[in-house]
């Protein structure tokens, strides 16, 4: 079967057919009604902040920096044929077979999202259990981490309101997360730093593929997503406001979000993973807090280095 015959037979639905139906997914069965934690709360961020995001990317620098890059590529390879998408910058000469259509890119986001929510949690929980282990604090690391991670699935359970995924599907995402959690846990023992490299460039990918998802919406492209609303889910979450909750505005926090992932991650895997603080929570003694904000855009795409922090 080939990549694009492959990815058409993984949605049973989609917003760009029967929204409605889709819809029914996400929704609570219980009679309280839909949960909406108060523990993450989100950052909100503000119009220009989510519009000025770019594409970057960081250089590698040392042998584990390259293969994690390496490992992001392979990674890529596989997403890009099980979802039938090929980067249109990079596939000049067959982008017209790779056309993406509303359903294609909700295959492809419900995929890298179901994987995208794996990292933070494994990374949180590892640092978790060493904490405990060694009777030491973690310096904010863990919170980040999960946040991280709470962030990715609240993607998925929005992009899943808009879709309803088949059996192959949910079996390709049962075979990914299994291989993924694992081969990172062990990783993570093994390198931390590594692991949030290999974060940082994968949030890269994100970036780029939201912008090319936000281009093709913005082109008239996607015609079902024209005038479609936000999932309700995500309108509460995102606090997204009035006027501006579409879904050319979904994908820009969105992405926004993935901006932030790659700032955070590829910044962790400048810092020394035993003894520092995590600058995305500390406050400093002398009350000088120039340095990593919450805002997507802190004028560092591609993260901190450890002698502008530490
Ligand atoms: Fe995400
Ligand atoms: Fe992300």
């Amino acid at each position: 079967m080939s990549s694009p015959a492959f990815a058409s037979a993984l949605l049973r639905n989609c917003a760009s057919c029967t929204v409605s139906r889709c819809r029914a997914i996400t929704k609570s069965p219980h009679t309280l009604g839909t949960f909406y934690t108060k523990i993450f709360v989100y950052q909100k961020y503000t119009e220009k902040e989510i519009r000025n995001i770019t594409v970057a990317h960081r250089e590698a620098k040392c042998l584990s920096d390259k293969i994690a890059l390496g490992l992001v590529r392979l990674l890529r390879w596989c997403t890009d044929f099980v979802t039938g998408y090929r980067n249109p910058e990079r596939n000049k000469e067959i982008a017209d077979k790779f056309d993406m259509t509303e359903r294609k890119w909700l295959i492809r986001f419900i995929f890298l999202e179901s994987v995208a929510g794996v990292p933070g949690m494994v990374g949180g929980m590892l640092r978790h259990l060493k904490s405990i282990r060694r009777m030491k604090r973690d310096h904010g690391w863990i919170e980040s981490l999960i946040d991280e991670a709470y962030n990715e699935r609240m993607h998925l359970l929005t992009f899943l309101d808009l879709a309803d995924p088949g059996i192959v599907m949910r079996l390709v995402v049962l075979a990914a997360q299994g291989v993924f959690f694992n081969a990172f846990f062990v990783f993570y023992l093994v390198s931390p730093k590594t692991c949030h490299r290999f974060v940082g460039y994968l949030e890269e990918e994100a970036v780029i593929t939201y912008t090319h998802a936000i281009r093709q919406l913005q082109a008239g492209k996607l015609p079902a997503w024209d005038n479609l609303s936000a999932p309700e889910i995500a309108i509460k979450y995102w606090r997204m406001p009035e006027g501006k909750q579409r879904m050319v505005d979904l994908l820009l926090y969105v992405r926004a979000d993935e901006a932030k992932h790659r700032e955070v991650n590829h910044t962790l895997g400048n810092l020394d993973q035993h003894e520092d603080p995590n600058p995305y929570t500390a406050l400093y003694h002398d009350g000088n807090n120039a340095g990593p904000s919450a805002s997507p855009d802190a004028g560092k795409p591609i993260g901190w280095e450890r002698d502008e922090l530490i």
